[in-house]
């Protein structure tokens, strides 16, 4: 952590810090209070087409083994697991998430409340610790909330191609994605009037402090939160209120800001159906399955493991 905190805080011209730090304890807390603040629609709205489409997407897969990759609450999962239980494929399921606390305790919600269903937590980054799922076959992973949005589109192959390694062919991947939509509206999702947004991206300086010794005040940053419509992304920075000093001993760092300089925390990528599409070109991973709401704001996308490799553009 503190090899890649230095390395982020010290691009220029625009340093950031690495998303996957919000989620301690309080920040976990906080991205559930996010979904349910009425300006943020993405939660409600893909529990609506999940309820919908687990029967189905269960039905075509007929997976063993259910995985999520920044599982949370585990919540979502639950509606799956039905159908599994339903069908009479209820086995095993894998937890994934680089929050040990939320892990612990949704993974002992779970077996509690499934009894016969094998659950494992796998504390771990899905963006470099996949292979600890170990190899698939039956495997229905998910990947919800649009946190995929959250990884660089530059990115997102090299993901995907790595997921694919985890599974069969057959084996299936289901991913929520946010939509393209009206600007106006992707800005009040992400600048809510109660400010759990802005404390929720204040707090990674909280974790920041607490786990390298830094001393940032998060008070004296403020929340911003914009849309640019090129990259198709809203983009999350904190700005500095005052001209301050903050060091971060564990990394080595003995920062200056000025009043109005920035950090950059996170992207939050709006997808289409074609861009999305473009990014699973030569994955490994085929779209098979689109499934929206009736406003289309949010989709979620069936990704089949083609047979014959996760091959990357240009080998045979
Ligand atoms: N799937 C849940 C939670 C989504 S919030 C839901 O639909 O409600 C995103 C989750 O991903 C958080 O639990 C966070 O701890 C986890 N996370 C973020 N970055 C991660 C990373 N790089 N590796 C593993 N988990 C990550
Ligand atoms: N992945 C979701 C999104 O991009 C959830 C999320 C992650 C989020 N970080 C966030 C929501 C920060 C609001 C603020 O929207």
């Amino acid at each position: 952590m503190a090899a890649e905190v230095r390395a982020s805080l010290s691009q220029r011209p625009l340093p950031s810090l690495p998303c996957k730090y919000f989620y301690d304890e309080r920040g976990s807390a906080l991205f559930d209070e996010i979904t349910r603040l009425p300006e943020y629609y993405q939660t409600r709205t893909e529990e609506t087409i999940l309820e919908k489409i687990a029967g189905e997407v269960i039905d075509a897969v007929r997976p063993r083994e259910l995985c999520e990759l920044g599982s949370g609450t585990g919540r979502k999962i639950r509606l799956f697991l039905d159908a599994m239980a339903s069908r009479g494929l209820l086995s095993r399921c894998v937890l994934l998430d680089i929050s040990e606390e939320v892990l612990a305790s949704s993974a002992e919600r779970l077996a509690a409340d499934y009894p016969g269903l094998s659950v494992r937590a796998v504390a771990g980054d899905f963006l470099e610790d996949l292979p600890a799922l170990g190899p698939g076959g039956s495997r229905l992973a998910l990947f919800l909330a649009g946190t995929v949005g959250n990884i660089h589109p530059d990115e997102v192959p090299a993901f995907l191609g790595s997921v694919a390694r985890q599974l069969e062919p057959g084996d299936g991947f289901l991913v929520g994605l946010d939509l393209v939509k009206d600007p106006a509206r992707l800005h009040a999702a992400y600048n809510d009037a109660a400010g759990v947004t802005a404390e929720f991206n204040r707090n990674v300086l909280r974790v920041v402090n607490d786990r390298l010794g830094a001393d940032f005040d998060p008070e004296a940053f403020e929340h911003v939160a914009f849309y640019d419509a090129e990259a198709a992304w809203i983009e999350m920075r904190l700005r500095a209120l005052r001209p301050l000093r903050v060091k971060v001993p564990a990394a080595g760092l003995d920062l200056a800001f000025r009043a109005g300089d920035e950090i950059r925390t996170e992207i939050s990528c709006k997808y289409t159906r074609a861009s999305f599409e473009a990014l699973c070109a030569g994955t490994g991973l085929v779209l098979e399955g689109w499934y929206t709401d009736p406003d289309s704001l949010f989709a979620s996308a069936l990704l089949r493991r083609r047979t014959g490799g996760a091959e990357g553009p240009g080998r045979p």
